[in-house]
């Protein structure tokens, strides 16, 4: 790991990550977060602040040290014990079937083999469980895609592995969820960045 990814990295991601704008889709969405739950790719722990009493156990993973730092500092913003699972999402640390909610927020743009990850968090997640995710991916907009695929590998290397282009919901869809409830669009800001998957999906059966 280098200089950029140790020190200055971390924080551009918490800087970044802090917009109003995301933090109104935080209130909104990790309120319907309930009982045992796992978020990941919890990076600085902005969504702590918003889960509700309804949660009793949060494990949040993520891989990078330097983050899970930061998101310490936010851990008695949440209203249930926090534990912390250093792991890549590919391969979640807990047991089959033990999680009824899983968060995932603007996250499946930076995990490497995101259609693994969302196996496993299917895995994971009992029966009747929910998946909530927030994420940003391919715009729907030939001109938007295009950009998109120009900017990818060098937004890659500055943005911790963050890809523009992913098809969010059929990485969802294709790794074993039924889609209950979706909403796409841009939020503010540049195009490329911004076009939005926000919504609920339940193991498929
Ligand atoms: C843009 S940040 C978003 C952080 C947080 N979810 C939020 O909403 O503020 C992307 C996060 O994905 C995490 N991440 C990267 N690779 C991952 C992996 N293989 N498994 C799980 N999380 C990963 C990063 O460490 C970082 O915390």
């Amino acid at each position: 790991m280098n200089v950029y990814e140790k020190y200055i990295l971390p924080r551009l991601i918490h800087w970044a990550m802090r917009r109003e704008v995301a933090t109104a889709e935080r209130r909104k969405f990790i309120a319907l977060a309930s009982g045992t739950v796992l978020e990941v790719g919890i990076g600085s722990g902005l969504n702590l602040p918003f889960y509700g009493p309804q949660v009793q156990t949060l494990y949040a993973l993520d891989p990078s040290r330097e983050l899970w730092k930061m998101a310490r500092q936010r851990v008695r913003e949440a209203p249930s014990p926090v534990e912390f699972l250093a792991a890549s999402a590919e391969h979640i640390p807990l047991e089959d079937m033990s999680v009824d909610t899983v968060i995932t927020t603007w996250t499946l743009c930076t995990i490497p083999n995101p259609l693994k990850a969302l196996t496993d968090m299917r895995r994971v997640l009992k029966p009747g469980g929910r998946l909530i995710f927030v994420e940003h991916g391919r715009s729907p907009d030939p001109g938007v895609l295009a950009w998109q695929n120009r900017l990818t590998p060098v937004w890659k290397r500055i943005g911790g592995g963050c890809h523009l282009n992913r098809q969010i919901d059929d990485l969802i869809a294709n790794a074993g969820f039924d889609i209950a409830q979706i909403e796409r669009g841009y939020s503010r800001g540049p195009k490329p960045m911004t076009y939005l998957y926000k919504g609920l999906a339940q193991r498929a059966s």
